[in-house]
């Protein structure tokens, strides 16, 4: 056992940037910097609509999910050939690497460069060669998950399968993302169970805008083992319930949470009554460049913000990202032990 009361309160910021940790919801088009946008348009000769970096950045004030979307689209049409989507990939694992961060599952949207004419080997190609290079170079063990995009078809995300069957090998799981009012899990029903029948790991996007109802039908229809976000799933009891009794994990997102308006601010979070309620919350950072840091910066941010958290929910929420990971059980194991070593040496 841990003694988390002999770790102080002081101590938890650098004990939260040096623990060992896992990212399981980052879109890798989420972290493409401005200064990366700017560089990739001019090596590419794409017209962007903004005439500097500041005034890129300046345009970051979001007033829902919608309005960040619009942007986010925008900003991954400099990404055309296979380097782009390396260089992006790359200048993730770097930042990745500083946080200590020893597991990502990356996000990625296919849909968003094939409308584009891009090819989607060349999307996977370049993002599987930086996941090869981060485990090489930075020690970081890395995978894909393939996310369709919930405004577009069935149809759309079906042929969108299809096209990534070749590449089947690059990608351990499908997710579900983009506008999610108004477009339930439902409507993707078939793809899901295509993907399930594939063996391919099955996560989504339920409650962070959406109801409720949204998480319940997640789980229910698509069959999915995470659910992203899922803040909003406290409005329902019975929900709350189900989810502690099966111990199905949050990948919960603060800083994007508050910049896309669905907590006033970090001390408003719901992640304290998520946590008292038996959930399996971790933290992760959605979209980096977007919303104004990297996981490091949420967990910090968020734990300086919330009283209630010390060191019993950091030890809680870093083990819940291991725990939730999409790997063999000895690995989760593994990585647990340093977990464990990084707080008992804390505590002294
Ligand atoms: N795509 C990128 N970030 C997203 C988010 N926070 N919600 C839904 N779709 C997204
Ligand atoms: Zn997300």
């Amino acid at each position: 056992m841990i003694p988390f009361d002999a770790i102080p309160r002081d101590q938890l910021p650098a004990l939260l940037r040096t623990a060992p940790k896992a990212e399981l919801h980052i879109h890798i088009e989420g972290s493409l910097e401005p200064e990366l946008i700017f560089k990739l348009a001019q090596r590419n000769g794409v017209k962007l609509d903004y005439p500097s970096v500041e005034a890129l950045r300046a345009a970051y004030a979001f007033t829902d999910l919608q309005s960040f979307l619009d942007i986010y689209y925008a900003g991954a049409s400099v990404l055309l050939k296979e380097e782009d989507f390396f260089d992006m990939a790359w200048a993730y694992f770097e930042r990745a690497a500083a946080d200590n961060i020893v597991r990502a599952e990356l996000f990625f949207d296919p849909q968003t460069h094939t409308a584009r004419g891009v090819d989607i080997g060349v999307v996977i190609r370049g993002l599987h060669h930086a996941c090869q290079r981060a485990h090489q170079e930075l020690g970081i063990s890395a995978d894909l998950i393939l996310c369709f995009l919930r405004h577009l078809s069935e149809e759309d995300a079906l042929a969108t399968l299809e096209a990534a069957l070749p590449y089947r090998q690059y990608f351990i799981g499908v997710g579900l993302d983009s506008s999610e009012r108004d477009h339930p899990p439902e409507k993707f029903a078939r793809v899901f169970a295509k993907c399930r029948a594939l063996g391919l790991r099955l996560v989504a996007h339920a409650g962070e805008e959406g109801p409720p109802a949204y998480v319940t039908s997640a789980l229910d229809v698509l069959k999915v083992e995470r659910i992203d976000h899922g803040v909003r799933s406290l409005e329902d009891p019975e929900l709350v319930k189900r989810l502690a009794k099966e111990r199905v994990p949050l990948t919960v997102c603060p800083l994007s949470n508050v910049k896309l308006c669905v907590f006033k601010d970090l001390s408003q979070h719901n992640l304290p009554a998520l946590l008292d309620a038996g959930l399996a919350a971790m933290l992760n950072s959605d979209d980096p460049a977007y919303f104004g840091g990297y996981l490091n910066e949420n967990l910090v941010q968020t734990f300086e913000a919330l009283p209630q958290l010390g060191p019993r929910q950091a030890y809680q929420v870093l083990r819940n990202s291991f725990e939730a990971s999409f790997v063999p059980d000895e690995r989760k194991q593994a990585w647990i032990a340093q977990l464990d070593r990084a707080f008992a040496e804390a505590a002294g």
